[in-house]
């Protein structure tokens, strides 16, 4: 979504600092981008479409004098994508100006009674009703910033995190629904909707709670709680490590979060992560509930299929945009295993918050110890993947299924043959998968570049993987990509396989081989072109993509990582960035 950062401290200049902190969170949204400094009393704001290098080139963002400033990055809801509709927002009278992520519901009833008032608006945008409130009460009724605050915050409605700076020199916050974070140093304080914003000049972090509101002011912080009562959060260190995110050799940092899958698939043995307290829940639970949203999904999806086969135990698995519907049947015994590598989701928490309400015990499975999905958890584990940058998720879906494994292993009395977690050899399994790169350039560079549609099928655990790079091929390289599971071919997608079809099929030789060499044999006879991924070649396959040999449950991790090279790689074969995917965003914070 979009990204938000206030600067106040020590610096004469804050524009390079705010440029900076908006390039580490631009993977929040990337459509435009804007800053306001506070120069000898006047807000001057800059801004403009695109990303915060190219902006930046354009319009000197970090040329603009001031020492303390609000910068923010967009992922248009409101509005479409041009300079006016960039954020900050100016009110009428240029005294305030403000940035927001998230979105206000009642902005439509708002800007009418605004305009109705003389309040003239420069954008489509709902963010901008927030300035004009600000106005009123700032200038219009000569309010205190504390009570300005919350005024606004009391007539607007939906789920936001807005900060304003003021003519005054004072930066404020609030938080609804929306993730808001002040970082402390001793030269500074920051308000930023990440981490990431502010994690170079210091590791001291407080997660405002929603409702709070935030005043910074003489190198001072006040926190104002829902009941606007002043309060003290505690101060959270967080990992250094969280912000170390570079490309290093690779060309981007999809391509480079790949490559790391066979480190950081063992990560979460690393972390903290207390699997047995995870694991009790889960065994004294009377009905387990899996959610998540994207990949998050898919491999829960994988995590039903594996807690099934392998531990005998019963679960559902729903969408988070869809499982609001089914809370009214979660029952106050049951489990939510919620997972999300960001953690801010706003569907995952909008389901979780359903499902606690109805009294279920909330695990999450996570990359951010820090975010608002494991602070609302009963326990919590994380993938403890570092930070990932590229919008599609890949090192992220290895973690989640390590940890689902693990539990796997746990639940079903170790009957496993192995744990995961001691696997060494899978490190080394994942690497031989790694070493594919090469001949899956070569396979994509064969391909016309004007391919419209790519199937992926497989079945039992390999159909959440076929689900998994359909959704990769979607979002990196624009390609309509459907994963089926093959049983399903029959039942009618099969009418959509002709000539030009590519159909890659998830072949390990398993439980489920022969079948798909039946689909295959099908799809084979209607002239579509063949990829088969497997340990065993077949004369049905135009193009063999071989996988090292393992046991067979574990091919889920191996077999996705070839179809995660193919996607990126298609992505590069059409000149798109593939860290950026257009309309998408990493952490999708609105509903
Ligand atoms: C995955 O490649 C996508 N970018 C997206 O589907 C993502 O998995 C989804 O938005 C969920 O994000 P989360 O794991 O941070 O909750």
């Amino acid at each position: 979504m979009c990204s938000i950062i206030g600067y106040s401290g020590k610096l004469t200049f804050a524009a390079p600092l705010l440029v900076e902190s908006l390039k580490k969170m631009e993977y929040r949204g990337y459509d435009s981008v804007g800053i306001a400094t506070l120069n000898n009393g006047s807000i001057l704001v800059s801004k403009g479409v695109g990303k915060v290098t190219e902006v930046d080139q354009n319009m000197q963002l970090n040329k603009l004098p001031g020492a303390i400033g609000i910068g923010h990055t967009r992922w248009a809801t409101h509005g479409g994508v041009n300079d006016k509709n960039a954020h900050p927002h100016y009110s009428c009278t240029s005294r305030i100006a403000v940035v927001h992520n998230g979105i206000i519901e009642n902005y439509e009833e708002l800007k009418i009674k605004l305009e109705r008032d003389g309040h003239a608006f420069k954008s489509q945008t709902d963010s901008e009703v927030i300035a004009h409130i600000l106005e009123k009460y700032y200038e219009k009724y000569n309010f205190s910033i504390r009570d300005t605050m919350t005024h606004v915050c009391e007539e607007i409605r939906g789920s936001f995190a807005f900060v304003a700076v003021f003519d005054n020199g004072v930066i404020a916050g609030a938080r609804f629904d929306e993730p808001l974070i002040i970082g402390v140093s001793q030269d500074a304080l920051f308000l930023s909707s990440d981490v990431l914003g502010f994690l170079k000049y210091t590791d001291k972090a407080i997660f405002l709670d929603n409702g709070d509101i935030a005043i910074l002011e003489n190198k001072k912080y006040t926190i104002f709680d829902n009941n606007r009562k002043i309060i003290t959060r505690p101060i959270t260190q967080v990992a250094w490590e969280l912000g170390s995110a570079e490309k290093g050799k690779f060309a981007h940092y999809t391509i480079k979060e790949i490559h790391e899958q066979s480190d950081t698939l063992l990560k979460p043995f690393e972390a903290s992560n207390d699997f047995e307290t995870f694991c009790k829940f889960l065994n004294t639970a009377s009905n387990i509930y899996i959610t998540g949203s994207g990949t998050s999904y898919n491999s829960g999806l994988l995590g039903k299929l594996l807690l099934s086969k392998y531990a005998k135990k019963k679960s559902e698995v729903y969408m988070s945009s869809e499982f609001q519907y089914f809370s009214d049947t979660v029952e106050p015994n049951s489990v939510v295993v919620a997972i999300s590598q960001s953690g801010e989701t706003a569907d995952v928490l909008h389901s979780v918050k359903r499902a606690k309400e109805n009294g279920a015990k909330i695990l999450s499975i996570v990359n951010i110890p820090t975010s608002s999905l494991a602070r609302m958890s009963d326990s919590f584990l994380s993938l403890n993947c570092g930070p990932e940058i590229g919008v599609a998720a890949t090192k992220s879906f290895m973690g989640q299924l390590m940890i689902l494994y693990n539990i796997v292993f746990i639940l079903s009395n170790r009957s496993l043959r192995f744990s995961v977690k001691d696997q060494k050899n899978l490190q080394n399994l994942v690497k031989r998968a790694l070493d594919l790169n090469d001949k899956i350039k070569d396979v994509v560079n064969s391909f016309d570049t004007n391919l419209k549609d790519i199937y992926i099928l497989g079945r039992s655990i390999h159909y959440p993987i076929a689900l998994e790079a359909s959704l990769k091929i979607k979002e990196l390289a624009y390609i309509h990509a459907e994963g089926i599971a093959a049983g399903e071919l029959k039942h009618g997608p099969l009418a959509l396989i002709d000539k030009e079809s590519v159909v890659i099929v998830l072949n390990p030789n398993d439980e489920t081989y022969q079948d798909i060499i039946s689909s295959t044999n099908e799809i084979k006879s209607r002239g579509a072109f063949i990829i088969g991924i497997s340990n065993l070649p077949s004369d049905l396959y135009d193009v063999f993509i071989e996988l090292p040999e393992t046991e067979l449950y574990l091919y889920p991790l191996v077999e996705i990582i070839p179809l995660q090279m193919m996607s990126y790689y298609l992505a590069i074969q059409k000149q798109l960035d593939p860290d950026y995917p257009r309309n998408l965003a990493k952490s999708v914070t609105v509903k």
